[in-house]
């Protein structure tokens, strides 16, 4: 399909809500034609004064009723299961995506790679790798939305959120924010550029800034304080968080949550809202204090020492 008014399709996902899409369409098409063409037939061939046999008609009532009630459910509830297939696809990133950081403002997507390329309003892609997203916002809601993908998620102040995708087709792509946000939210805009493999390599070593998002963490990490409690060797009784990420963590109040990015990220903003079992909260809210584009930088940090073992267990190995 290629109607002006008809973005492409340039993902699986993009083929899949298509094919939902047009099923959803032509099935009701069908089910309108079926409603509507007996009425309007019989508008005209029992109209009054028509000479029309209108004696009435024994009908099998039961089996009638029976038969419209189980094949309409039948097909609607496939459809129900079809679209609820699409949208797990859509909801859930594969564990093998490669994450690129966003972050919404008014009015611009400003976006990080990890290896430390930042841009704005243009994300780089390579073609057929699992993309994953983590977005957030500095200030009101936005809406990430790239057409051509079929994908679309708000950035809400406060929280993370995620969206994937693998883009199928060489090119260049919408981007848009699709929530208003204030005066220049139409000039929120932006373009999606699939690569190839070997092109998006080049394109990140050429615009290769320096340190990696990890990196620049690290120093932040170092910068705010944050290693003084941290880390083991110091007399501050702190959660060590090397290996921490994708880990239960159990808390004080006796839930165990996984240290996601939304906790950690919790953690550094809300100190208090989650304090880890055997800790008192003595930490400082870093509210205000560090930006969006900081506070990804920390966690890709945290993220990027997440394979080794926690302090605190190779320390009671080594007992
Ligand atoms: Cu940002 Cu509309």
């Amino acid at each position: 399909m290629n109607f002006p008014f008809y973005p492409a399709a340039a993902s699986k996902v993009a083929q899949d809500a298509d094919h939902l899409y047009w099923a959803m369409l032509c099935l009701s098409a069908a089910m309108m034609i079926v409603v509507f063409g007996p009425m309007i037939y019989f508008l005209f061939k029992y109209r009054r004064g028509r000479k029309a046999d209108r004696t009435p008609v024994k009908l099998p009532e039961t089996k009638i009723e029976i038969i419209w009630t189980i094949i309409p459910l039948v097909v609607f509830t496939g459809l129900f299961a079809w679209g609820a297939n699409v949208y797990w696809t859509i909801e859930r990133p594969p564990p093998d995506a490669m994450n690129i950081y966003v972050v919404g403002k008014q009015w611009m997507w400003k976006i990080q790679h990890p290896e430390g390329n930042r841009e704005i309003n243009e994300l780089h892609v390579p073609v057929g790798r699992n993309i994953r997203l983590t977005i957030a916002s500095q200030d009101v809601i936005h809406s990430f939305f790239l057409p051509e993908f079929r994908i679309k998620q708000d950035a809400v102040p406060g929280r993370y959120s995620t969206l994937w995708f693998n883009a199928r087709k060489l090119g260049t792509f919408h981007l848009f924010c699709s929530e208003y946000c204030g005066t220049h939210h139409s000039a929120m805009i932006g373009w999606v550029v699939v690569m190839t493999p070997d092109g998006y390599q080049r394109w990140l070593t050429q615009g290769a800034p320096g340190p990696t998002m990890a990196q620049a963490g690290e120093r932040l990490f170092r910068e705010y304080g944050c290693s003084g409690c941290h880390v083991n060797s110091t007399t501050v009784r702190a959660p060590p968080l090397a290996g921490v990420f994708g880990r239960p963590v159990p808390l004080a109040s006796g839930q165990i949550v996984t240290a996601d990015e939304a906790y950690l990220r919790d953690s550094i903003l809300l100190p208090a809202k989650d304090v880890v079992a055997g800790y008192t909260n003595d930490m400082p809210s870093f509210q205000g204090h560090l930006s969006e584009d900081d506070l990804m930088k920390i966690i890709a940090y945290l993220k990027s020492i997440s394979n080794t073992t926690p302090q605190r267990e190779a320390a009671e190995e080594n007992e």
